[in-house]
């Protein structure tokens, strides 16, 4: 008997690569998660009409207009009417509240472009070559109150090559984050 697959549900705003490599990588057989959700505060976001058309349940909801405790509020209770376990967030523009992280505290985590504690926030790749890093790459952590402060679960690194710009260091990047977060969302579930 084949053990059940851990729920996971995945919010993005954007275009949603990390989403499609989690959703692929769940396409294995061996793969400890299914995708039982896919969620956006932006209705029109690319990610969302991608996995519509892959039959995976969507929700979206935009806050404008309603405030960020009715839109959380409703967030929530589409993840449980989803019965969610573990919250991925993937690309997700917006910062969760404390209620949101109390509420799934230990239960959601996050893809971050940097060698985490290196620059939480935004701008990353600009940040990494203004330093002169040789070195940059992305984080898997758990989310918390703290923002990107959580508990790093994985990291993969990439080399900053000369005359990179944050363009190019970002695409070097988001190929290892695809698999980065495939392979720590899978232990994640499982541990
Ligand atoms: C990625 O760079 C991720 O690290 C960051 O936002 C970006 C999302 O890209 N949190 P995508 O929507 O997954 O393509």
């Amino acid at each position: 008997m084949t053990a059940p697959k851990r729920k996971v549900a995945i919010l993005l705003s954007g275009r949603g690569s990390n989403m499609i490599a989690l959703v692929e990588a769940a396409r294995e057989p061996a793969c400890p998660y299914e995708v039982v959700l896919v969620a956006s505060d932006k209705p029109e976001a690319p990610g969302i009409a991608w996995a519509a058309a892959q039959g995976i349940a969507t929700w979206t909801l935009s806050p404008k207009g309603i405030g960020k405790p009715a839109y959380e509020a409703a967030l929530d209770a589409a993840l449980r009417h989803a019965q969610a376990e573990t919250i991925a967030l993937a690309g997700y523009m917006r910062l969760v509240s404390d209620t949101f992280v109390a509420a799934w505290r230990g239960r959601i985590i996050n893809i971050h472009p940097s060698l985490l504690p290196k620059y939480k926030g935004l701008d990353t790749h600009a940040r990494a070559i203004a330093a002169g890093d040789a070195v940059a790459g992305c984080s898997v952590h758990v989310v918390t109150e703290e923002l990107d402060g959580g508990e790093v679960l994985g990291q993969a690194e990439v080399a900053v090559l000369p005359g990179d710009t944050p363009d190019t260091l970002a695409a070097r990047v988001l190929a290892v984050e695809h698999r980065l977060y495939a392979r720590t969302l899978a232990e994640f579930v499982a541990r």
